[in-house]
């Protein structure tokens, strides 16, 4: 079969590489791609956003099944428009991906159907939100309703912030018509989690528990990023609290969402905050976390392709994923000055002479082309993701990599993993 692949990121190469790895696949595309996923797919001149090029070429080249990385596409109806082609798509559709294109409509579902989140109050009116952040004890969470590209969350720390970031967003439109509307929140504390499902919209079929780091410096400090690295599984959530995700959050908000009419095929991501016995969401994404999804899917035995077809057909096997052993960690190295403004098109020396492993690969997100070189095509340059029998061994596999292709435009963390290092040695 022929899949297509729609992203560029760290995320889709990790997608590419292991949907190309499927012994029912004999083609992989991806549009846009980047240098890395060149290597496991035709990378395709197409833009993301362009719905009628994408289905003109899946028609025009039998592609059998579409699988949609990034959340913008998925929340302007991508999933709608292939249906309506008669085209397989896994991703859902535009108003089930309001879960994650809208906070409001996430956080109001939340309240209705009792899956536990904090405190919160909407505002559409700039004045009374300004007044809610002059009331509020601080710390406490401002966000912009809409997609914000990840920075649409501002943690404040006085009266004055929270008034800043209302008005950076209501005011002076800093993330758009995302802004328009924001939520005022209680600020969580406690050790973050993803947690994900493939889900038809009756059934889950849950993954192992991961970890991000979005902060940009190690111990977690600075502006939050994309995401500076991950792991899998985190020790953070033991048997106990999985089972407590999936009933209370995960098998709940499917049901909820198909109660609403807004039945949910696809991937559901839940970031969680877990503090002792207490567990809440912090959001919900539509799609595979990035980066996530790197060390989850190198650590996946299963072939993900029949799980992504059967959903996209809206009739998921729930037989369970089967996962190779130990941990596998996911460093994300990138651009000097991201996640403020950092130069591109700077060559990555030492990448060409890194061969990947089965134990170790480099998955890359913003990388491209100059003639036979590869450059740097965006903030968060490439994921080196390590398997390894113990948490510290693929911490240390990932690290021997990132040594090995180092240079000085390129920061990463140097404590990825270490949450799960201190959890599991005491
Ligand atoms: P979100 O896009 O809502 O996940 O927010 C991005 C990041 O902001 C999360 O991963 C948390 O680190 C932080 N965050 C969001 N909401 C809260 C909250 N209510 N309390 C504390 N931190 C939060
Ligand atoms: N890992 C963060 C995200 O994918 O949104």
């Amino acid at each position: 079969m022929k899949v297509l692949v729609v992203g560029g990121g760290g995320r889709e190469h990790a997608l590419c590489w292991k949907i190309s790895q499927s012994p029912i696949v004999e083609r992989t595309y991806c549009a846009l791609g980047n240098a890395g996923i060149s290597r496991h797919a035709e990378c395709l001149d197409i833009d993301v956003g362009d719905f009628d090029s994408l289905a003109q070429f899946v028609k025009k080249e039998s592609v059998d099944l579409t699988v949609v990385g990034p959340e913008q596409p998925l929340c302007e109806g991508i999933t709608d428009f292939f249906e309506k082609e008669g085209l397989l798509i896994f991703g859902p559709s535009k108003a089930a991906a309001e879960l994650e294109g809208s906070k409001i409509f996430s956080k109001d579902l939340m309240k209705k159907y009792g899956i536990p989140t904090g405190e919160y109050f909407v505002f559409t009116d700039m004045e009374q939100a300004i007044a809610k952040a002059g009331e509020t004890e601080p710390p406490f969470v401002v966000k912009a309703d809409g997609l914000a590209a990840g920075k649409g969350v501002i943690i404040c720390h006085s009266h004055k912030e929270g008034e800043d970031a209302v008005r950076s967003m209501m005011e002076r439109g800093a993330f758009g018509e995302a802004g328009a509307k924001v939520v005022i929140e209680e600020f969580l504390t406690g050790e973050e989690a993803s947690f994900f499902a493939f889900t038809d919209g009756e059934n889950i079929l849950p993954l192992e528990p991961s970890q991000d780091h979005k902060p940009i410096f190690d111990g977690d400090k600075g502006p939050n990023t994309g995401g500076m690295g991950a792991y899998t599984p985190a020790p953070v959530v033991d048997d106990r609290l999985r089972q407590r995700i999936i009933d209370e959050v995960m098998i709940p908000t499917v049901r909820a969402m198909k109660s609403e009419r807004r039945t949910y095929r696809g991937i559901l991501y839940a970031g969680l905050m877990i503090k002792d016995n207490d567990l809440k969401v912090l959001e919900f994404n539509c799609r595979f976390g990035d980066p996530e999804a790197q060390p989850l899917l190198m650590k996946m035995e299963s072939d993900i392709v029949p799980i992504l077809y059967s959903i996209a057909r809206g009739e998921m096997n729930t037989d369970p994923i089967e996962w190779k052993d130990g941990f596998c960690v996911c460093v994300v190295m990138a651009s000097r000055g991201y996640p403020g403004s950092y130069d591109k098109g700077v060559e990555l020396k030492k990448l060409k002479d890194f061969k990947d492993t089965r134990e170790t690969v480099i998955f890359h997100a913003g990388t491209t082309f100059s003639g036979d070189k590869f450059v740097t095509s965006g903030g968060r340059v490439l994921g080196v993701t390590s398997l390894g029998n113990t948490i510290e061994e693929s911490i240390q596999g990932a690290y021997k990599a990132v040594d090995s292709i180092s240079d000085q435009n390129l920061i990463y963390r140097t404590d990825i993993g270490k949450k799960a290092l201190l959890r599991i040695g005491c």
